[in-house]
């Protein structure tokens, strides 16, 4: 976003100095950007997120929301709270940015100079809106509760020029699938899912989303863009059926 012209907050709840460093990059290329501490699973937190951002922005066109966690279990073994944290954060922490983003769209109001549209919401969801995915009750529901939410708000806000989409990674070599990449054997088992053969990098999502964000995408609305090597093509599928 950074390098495609965008004044960027860059959003952490625990990890400070990762994020500090990515506005440094930013700042070194020449960017706009800060860094703001909010736990998105807290209402609280994200009115300061985009008060900070008015402040220093004096508005805000895109908002990316990425966050999201595991907390895996088998499905009796899962606890309430492990249950609670996965909505909390990966589907309510969506909402609530969401909401704060359209309040903000609207008090700006439209600049066509600026983007064709008021403004972009785009989220991040997962493969797991449309595969279920054993042990993982909590964040499959969340993923597919996202989809949903996407799709009603796309519906509800287009006629505003307010475009909503998503993006669905599957696989990509990040902290919160670690195990599965990590080591040789690990990452073999994983490309079995993958038709493309290679596991996603942050870049191929990093891509979609300035895509989304853009005119060059300005007629699409409520869509899911999945960014996944093709695993939603039931590679299992190549071997007999
Ligand atoms: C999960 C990853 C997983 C991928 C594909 C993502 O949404 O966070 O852990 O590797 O889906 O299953």
């Amino acid at each position: 976003m950074g390098e495609a012209g965008a004044s960027v907050v860059v959003n952490y709840r625990s990890d400070q100095s990762s994020a500090e460093q990515l506005v440094a990059s930013l700042k070194n290329r020449g960017g706009q950007a800060f860094a703001y501490q909010a736990d998105v699973s807290k209402p609280d937190d994200c009115a300061g997120l985009f008060d900070a951002v008015a402040e220093h922005f004096g508005g805000v066109d895109i908002v990316v929301a990425d966050a999201g966690i595991q907390r895996d279990k088998p499905f009796t073994e899962m606890s309430l709270a492990e249950w609670q944290q996965v909505l909390e954060v990966n589907l309510t922490g969506q909402f609530v940015c969401a909401q704060a983003a359209v309040r903000c769209f609207r008090r700006q109001g439209h600049d066509p100079g600026r983007s064709k549209a008021l403004g972009k919401v785009i989220f991040t969801s997962s493969v797991h809106q449309e595969i279920p995915w054993a042990g993982h009750a909590n964040y499959a529901v969340a993923k597919s509760g996202l989809k949903m939410l996407m799709q009603t708000m796309a519906q509800e806000l287009a006629p505003e020029k307010i475009r909503v989409n998503a993006i669905a990674p599957g696989a990509i070599k990040t902290d919160i699938n670690r195990a599965a990449w990590e080591t040789p054997a690990a990452s073999a088992k994983l490309l079995k899912l993958i038709p493309y053969g290679r596991i996603g990098e942050p870049e191929d999502v990093a891509q979609a989303a300035v895509w989304l964000a853009s005119d060059a995408s300005d007629y699409v609305v409520g869509t899911t863009l999945f960014v996944d090597g093709g695993m939603m093509l039931y590679p299992k599928f190549r071997e007999g059926g």
